[in-house]
């Protein structure tokens, strides 16, 4: 294990307020590096906290313009092999290679779109947990599971199914309603606290209590400046994970800023 990467992966331990943004497929270098000399003016990027998911040919020059700012930048999905002939595959070296410290795993993109299964989604994380890669687990359940009163079910299974490892150092889970990502349709703050503590609650019957408590928890779906307020003010709720208003320099300053100035 590379002593920086060690560092850095040990040092997400603490909870605290993290506010991450998810570019998805958008942006192209330029772009991505304008975004960055915007975006770092409007922060206090001597604060831990803010991590960038870039597509993977982003992540060299954000990581470069990032500099030493207390910014991560990461991926947004990463091979659970190390390498060999697996075409069209990015393993962590390449991905520490290039700058990255953390990727996402289980963004429901990947399982919905992509077909990953709870499976896949174990083995990516457990690989690059064994890779001193942070990781950010996604997990939420779907509309209809949540009209069937399946919520707690789906999110039992996906915690159950991904946590399958010996130590949750270096992670962060991601509670992302499938319903409310990219549809404008947030969740109450009520309904993604009662999320969150169920996710603390499996998390502490998981890990011992110390390191339960370490993993910090974040809300995604359709977060903007608007709703910032009302979610991080829930005991719950440990930060964020953006998409759509994360494109910008402005809205995303903001976000992070009315979280880090309302954070417990
Ligand atoms: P959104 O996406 O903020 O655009 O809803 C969140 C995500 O998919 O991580």
């Amino acid at each position: 294990m590379v002593v920086e990467n060690f560092i850095s992966y040990m040092g997400i331990m603490s909870r605290g307020i993290h506010i991450y943004a998810n570019w998805k497929m958008h942006k192209i270098c330029s772009s991505a590096k304008h975004f960055v000399e915007h975006f770092m003016p409007l922060v206090d990027t001597e604060e831990p906290g803010i991590g960038l998911a870039v597509p993977y040919t982003q992540i060299q020059i954000v990581s470069e313009t990032v500099g030493d700012a207390k910014i991560s930048v990461g991926a947004q999905n990463v091979s659970e092999y190390s390498s060999g002939a697996y075409t069209g595959e990015i393993s962590t070296q390449m991905l520490f290679d290039v700058g990255a410290t953390f990727t996402l795993v289980g963004h429901s993109e990947r399982r919905h779109i992509f077909h990953e299964s709870d499976e896949e989604i174990n083995a990516k994380l457990r690989h690059a947990k064994d890779d001193a890669m942070r990781v950010v687990l996604c997990v939420g359940e779907t509309e209809e599971q949540r009209k069937e009163g399946k919520t707690e079910e789906a999110i039992d299974r996906q915690l159950k199914s991904a946590l399958n490892i010996s130590s949750p150092y270096g992670l962060i889970i991601a509670y992302e309603p499938v319903w409310a990502i990219g549809t404008g349709e947030v969740a109450t703050p009520e309904i993604a606290n009662a999320a969150h503590k169920l996710i603390r609650d499996f998390l502490t019957e998981r890990f011992s209590a110390d390191e339960a408590d370490s993993i910090p928890i974040i809300y995604g779906g359709s977060v903007k400046p608007e709703n910032t307020k009302s979610l991080i003010d829930m005991p719950e709720i440990d930060g964020f994970l953006v998409g759509g208003a994360s494109l910008a320099p402005k809205p995303f300053a903001e976000i992070v800023n009315i979280a880090r100035n309302n954070g417990t």
